[in-house]
């Protein structure tokens, strides 16, 4: 069913993706995620915003309570942004490092993931990813991030038919509509948290 109540102002989501692979998988679900957006769910809008050019977190490179300049534009954009959606693989059955060290540096105070809505999904092995999703919500507890607990979404990478061409693109459309789903949950849990 396509939202028929418009939000205003449109809700702003920043897309981070754990994975920094070329054909990532992850990355495939946020940009199958903004099309989804853009065609169906009206309100929203989703930025996907790089974690690759973020140092190693090493708290030298604050100077005078300044950061690294990659680091105070992925703080701000995180800062601007109303939700987050978080696409990541598992790495050893947890978050993998693009994604912990991006959440470190922008946890740093004054930490801008406090009182954010989010979502996660997740392409992975077998378990797709479940296991680093229970460790990404326990870290949001320290951080202040309000999870949406369902509809749950995770991807097994190995599973037939593949859901992803070769380039990390998503073609399957039940897994395109369960993801749509996904989003409209972040989009009503949003509204929710910020009282609108
Ligand atoms: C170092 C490393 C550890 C991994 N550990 C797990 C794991 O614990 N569980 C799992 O399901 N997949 C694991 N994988 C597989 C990745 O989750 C899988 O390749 C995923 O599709 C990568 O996401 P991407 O396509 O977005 O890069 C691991 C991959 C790497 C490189």
């Amino acid at each position: 069913m396509e939202d028929t109540v418009v939000p205003s102002p449109v809700i702003k989501v920043a897309a981070i993706c754990g994975s920094i692979r070329k054909a990532s998988t992850n990355r495939g679900l946020i940009r199958s995620a903004i099309e989804i957006c853009e065609e169906s769910v009206k309100g929203m809008q989703i930025e996907l915003i790089d974690v690759s050019p973020l140092p190693m977190i090493n708290t030298d490179l604050e100077v005078e309570g300044r950061f690294p300049p990659a680091v105070e534009e992925f703080r701000q954009k995180v800062l601007a942004a109303d939700s987050i959606l978080f696409a990541s693989p598992e790495y050893n059955y947890s978050v993998p490092p693009p994604l912990k060290n991006a959440i470190d540096w922008a946890s740093r105070p004054p930490n801008v993931w406090a009182d954010k809505a989010a979502a996660i999904v997740s392409s992975a092995g077998g378990s797709g990813g479940r296991r680093a999703q229970h460790h990404l919500r326990q870290i949001g507890v320290f951080v202040d991030l309000h999870f949406i607990n369902k509809p749950e979404f995770s991807v097994n990478v190995h599973e037939l038919p593949k859901k992803f061409d070769s380039e990390g693109n998503l073609v399957d459309p039940k897994t395109k509509e369960k993801l749509k789903q996904v989003l409209q949950a972040l989009q009503r849990f949003t509204l929710r948290l910020q009282g609108r």
